[in-house]
């Protein structure tokens, strides 16, 4: 992987006081390519997509059509009619929430390490449709306890209705072994839904191999627009989810007193569309898949050892998850306990151009349960950084602490 010729194609990453982003957890940069092609959506065919038939509106229909078979291919998807274009992976997951039809007790599962995304749906559907959310217990270190699991599985019998886990935490950047995770699921009578926000943008993920369902990620954390994000699910089961907005495009017709539901993916995709993230989003998404995607996950591995072993015996401090950095993938999260983790990050902004994030990361719960009320302070890498970077993250983290102590 040619790290110095992938920032060439990152505005941000050229000229003077380039900073040393490592908050990719959170928002990714964008390349040329996905910028200018926002820019060439309103400058040359601002048109409307799926109804106008004129020029614009036939080049906007052709590059979303486009996008959508680049990320079908991306994912491995065995149709383009099973990618839904939403705004982020919250929006995916509260489609498949507020799509599903739910009785009274029937059980979803999460872990006890979910981004709020993938928690508060379930609690609101727990409140106003009294299903039962479950949460099952992590290991000590945040690893997946594939037993606990199983043993939920068999206490809950055939209440089990959906399994809805992160692929990887946005916590600590541990991964959960989906691939076995929907093996038990199915085998139990239930759905797995998988958040791929985290998982998407640094590995390869193949929908058909995993056996999955369902598959809710984040096109904004993977070089693509703001406001981005897709839903891809078996058809058969797409076709069987509820929209959760209805309007135009979601219908093949209507009456004054009936209508006819139109097949997914235009079902879910209500009103007027966000056109050019929708084509720039594929453009992103073909700039991902010329990369090797398991290099990508490597690089970030090796910058997640210097950081790890810059950072781990640092008074005051401690790693979220395991220590072994091969089992965090590209982030390196540290629990702050009484170092105030906002200062931090600005004195990490101000004094040496390095970005991270600080706070709870929209996991309260699992800071709310373990009393870490004060968050933690996190770095994530991605393709584009470099080890000169990940190495000044975790000596000017040193100088900070040190000056705290
Ligand atoms: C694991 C995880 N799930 C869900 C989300 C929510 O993603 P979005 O902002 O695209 O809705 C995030 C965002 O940080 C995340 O990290």
């Amino acid at each position: 992987m040619d790290v110095n010729s992938i920032r060439e194609d990152f505005p941000t990453l050229r000229g003077d006081n380039v900073p040393a982003y490592l908050d990719n957890a959170c928002v990714t940069l964008k390349p040329d390519c996905v910028i200018n092609s926002i820019n060439d959506y309103y400058t040359k065919y601002p048109g409307c997509g799926g109804r106008s038939v004129h020029r614009y509106g036939t080049a906007v229909s052709k590059g979303v059509a486009d996008s959508r078979r680049s990320i079908a291919s991306f994912l491995n998807a065995s149709s383009v009619n099973e990618v839904v274009f939403t705004k982020n992976a919250t929006q995916s997951i509260n489609q498949i929430a507020h799509g599903m039809k739910w009785s009274k007790g029937d059980v979803v599962l999460t872990t006890d390490r979910e981004h709020n995304s993938n928690l508060v749906p379930w609690l609101q559907l727990e409140q106003e449709q009294g299903i039962d959310h479950r949460v099952v217990a992590s290991n000590e270190d945040n690893t997946f306890d594939l037993e606990a699991f199983e043993e939920v599985c068999s206490e809950v019998g055939d209440k089990l209705k959906l399994v809805s886990m992160s692929h990887v935490g946005n916590l600590d950047g541990v991964s959960t072994p989906i691939k076995e995770i929907a093996k038990i699921s199915h085998d139990h009578g239930a759905l797995i839904a998988v958040d791929g926000a985290q998982s998407l943008p640094h590995m390869n993920v193949d929908v058909q191999d995993l056996d999955i369902d369902f598959i809710a990620f984040s096109i904004h954390k993977m070089c693509g627009p703001s406001g981005m994000g897709g839903l891809w699910g078996r058809f058969d089961l797409l076709d069987d989810l509820r929209t959760i907005q209805s309007g135009g495009q979601t219908v093949v017709t209507t009456h004054y007193d009936s209508l006819q539901w139109a097949k997914p993916p235009a079902r879910f995709e209500g009103g007027l569309g966000n056109f050019s993230g929708m084509i720039a989003a594929g453009v992103a998404i073909e700039y991902l898949a010329k990369q090797d995607m398991d290099a990508v996950h490597q690089h970030e591995i090796k910058l997640n050892k210097i950081m790890t072993a810059g950072v781990k015996d640092l008074n005051g401090i401690e790693i979220i998850g395991p220590e072994d950095a091969r089992l965090r993938g590209g982030i390196c999260s540290l629990l702050m306990h009484d170092l105030p983790a906002h200062d931090m990050a600005i004195l990490l902004d101000e004094a040496a151009n390095v970005m991270v994030r600080s706070g709870q990361h929209c996991v309260h719960s699992w800071f709310n349960a373990k009393g870490h009320v004060n968050g933690s302070l996190r770095a994530s890498a991605y393709m584009y950084n470099t080890e000169e970077e990940a190495k000044l993250f975790s000596d000017t983290l040193e100088e900070i602490v040190n000056a705290f102590s």
